[in-house]
């Protein structure tokens, strides 16, 4: 199917329809944050599962904020502190979320595996056009033309938001290389100190082997029309090629 078919433009950037119907839209457009929330804000592929499984576990339920039917979730009456993850650009956040100023966790990972992460996803999800070649892919991942928009926009909106105190920003790779670290500094972030045997804990738990072992987390309750796994896993590789201190190794895996 096409993108005329498969998405729709919300903000100048694809959002896919099937998710994210005119409804939950307008829901999130009018929601109104409350200063004690916490938004996990990342470009797909960038490690949002992952961080919705630990930050509940530092605090408790991580709902999508503009995704299907959150409208009926009664997230209005929920008890603070609540959760939210959303991949939606800085200048598309909703008027209360700039007036309110609610903490963030945004996550960021090297473009180079964000691609090769979407271009499997692309292939195994049938809410998203497919991708075709991975050259194809690649023209349109460069240029926003896939779901979220460009990447590139995207971190560049965050990194320049106002407010910067109140966002923590992490990357994927700082999360696989020390992820106690990272639990730590998160739950310091969010002002919840944790003793060093739950930090160890969540972070064990938290590992890519036991996530993509738990089906809590692996995605394998998602029917396979919707997402095909025999394709590609949703817990595929759980790596990254490439870092500063290294020579580039990003072949295609
Ligand atoms: P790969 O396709 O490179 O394996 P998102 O949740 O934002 O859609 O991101 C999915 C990517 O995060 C996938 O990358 C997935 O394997 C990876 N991921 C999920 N949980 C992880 C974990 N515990 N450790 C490392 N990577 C993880």
């Amino acid at each position: 199917m096409t993108e005329a078919e498969l998405y729709t433009v919300y903000k100048g950037v694809y959002v896919p329809t099937h998710l994210h119907p005119a409804e939950s839209l307008k829901f999130y457009e009018e929601f109104s944050f409350r200063p004690d929330d916490i938004i996990i804000v990342t470009y797909p592929k960038s490690g949002t599962t992952w961080m919705q499984e630990l930050v509940p576990l530092i605090m408790s339920g991580v709902p999508w904020l503009e995704v299907h039917r959150a409208y009926i979730l009664n997230l209005e009456e929920r008890p603070s502190p609540r959760m939210f993850a959303t991949h939606f650009h800085y200048n598309m956040m909703p008027t209360s979320f700039f007036k309110v100023k609610p903490k963030v966790l945004y996550v960021m990972r090297n473009p180079k595996d964000v691609f090769t992460s979407s271009f499997h996803y692309y292939g195994m999800a049938s809410y998203l056009v497919k991708p075709g070649s991975q050259t194809e892919f690649l023209h349109k991942f460069l240029e926003g033309k896939v779901v979220f928009g460009s990447w590139f926009d995207h971190v560049k909106g965050w990194i320049n938001a106002e407010d910067k105190d109140r966002i923590m920003f992490i990357s994927y790779e700082e999360m696989i290389m020390d992820l106690k670290d990272s639990v730590t500094r998160m739950a310091t972030f969010l002002e919840k100190p944790l003793e060093d045997a739950v930090i160890e804990k969540i972070a064990d738990r938290c590992v890519f082997k036991n996530m993509k072992k738990n089906k809590m987390s692996n995605y394998s309750l998602v029917p396979s029309e919707f997402m095909d796994q025999k394709k590609s896993e949703f817990l595929r590789k759980g790596v990254f090629c490439f870092n500063d201190v290294h020579t580039v190794d990003c072949k295609f895996y």
